[in-house]
């Protein structure tokens, strides 16, 4: 049956897969929070590599026909070697450089990522593709996935961090912020307090669960429709990781340990 699998460094995917639900109700859905060895974005490019393919070998295992890498930085960092190991469909994500483009009116966007989007090759090569002339302001944000992680999406701390990082954006002129990681999503009702209503939050979620549409239409036309279920892993600390999954998700979630070598 249809089965797509998901993973994420932690708990931000679930922004993504919010979307894969409602875009496709009948899949069965497999999700992993790698929260065990969050943040990425800190960690050297072959790390996540590592963890890439080992995830993507236990969500296959478990009948994944097709992977959702449902983070910025492990697209960056890891899509390419995923496609060379795995004959699955493997859909990733980037910054949505193209729709901000298009968008701002002011014609300065900001980009809000981890310092390992931020630094990768196939950021660099966005900008050079859609940037079209626009003035893109890039924003690392270090902390911010782990106060998600946290489930502190509007306490003090976490709305210290996003003041400053907003704030430079903001002062260059920008009307419209990417949000280059799946984790900032839960944090948009407190970005959009900090920087104002007329800043237009820009997300790629939507636009992941539509490519993972036409995939499985073209490409897993054959395979009978999922039941419609949602599995949780985490290879981080299972109760913390129900509490927040839960949480974020808006039902209870039983989530489940991810066997220590998934391989
Ligand atoms: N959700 C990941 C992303 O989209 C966060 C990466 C991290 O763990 O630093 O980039």
């Amino acid at each position: 049956m249809t089965t797509i699998g998901v993973f994420d460094s932690g708990v931000g995917g679930l922004s993504v897969l919010r979307h894969i639900r409602s875009t496709l109700p009948d899949a069965r859905l497999l999700y992993i929070a790698d929260s065990a060895h969050v943040p990425y974005g800190d960690k050297p490019l072959h790390y996540i590599e590592q963890r890439a393919i080992s995830l993507t070998r236990f969500l296959i295992e478990q009948g994944a026909e097709a992977i959702v890498i449902a983070c910025n930085t492990a697209t960056a960092a890891a899509a390419a070697t995923l496609r060379q190991n795995f004959a699955h469909p493997i859909i990733g994500m980037e910054p949505a450089v193209k729709p901000a483009v298009a968008a701002t009116r002011s014609g300065v966007v900001g980009v809000l990522a981890t310092v390992g989007t931020l630094r990768s090759a196939r950021f660099a090569a966005l900008l050079e593709r859609h940037a079209n002339g626009i003035e893109i302001i890039t924003q690392g944000c270090p902390g911010l996935v782990e106060q998600v992680e946290k489930g502190d999406l509007a306490g003090s701390d976490t709305r210290m961090l996003v003041e400053r990082y907003t704030q430079p954006l903001l002062s260059s002129g920008a009307d419209t912020m990417i949000l280059g990681c799946t984790h900032y999503p839960f944090l948009a009702p407190l970005i959009r307090e900090v920087a104002g209503e007329h800043v237009a939050l820009i997300d790629t979620g939507l636009a992941v669960a539509r490519q993972l549409q036409r995939r499985i239409e073209t490409e897993l036309s054959e395979s009978p429709p999922g039941d419609g279920s949602a599995h949780f892993f985490t290879s981080g600390y299972v109760p913390l990781a129900s509490l927040i999954m839960s949480k974020l998700w808006g039902n209870r979630v039983d989530v489940q340990e991810l066997p220590k070598e998934p391989v």
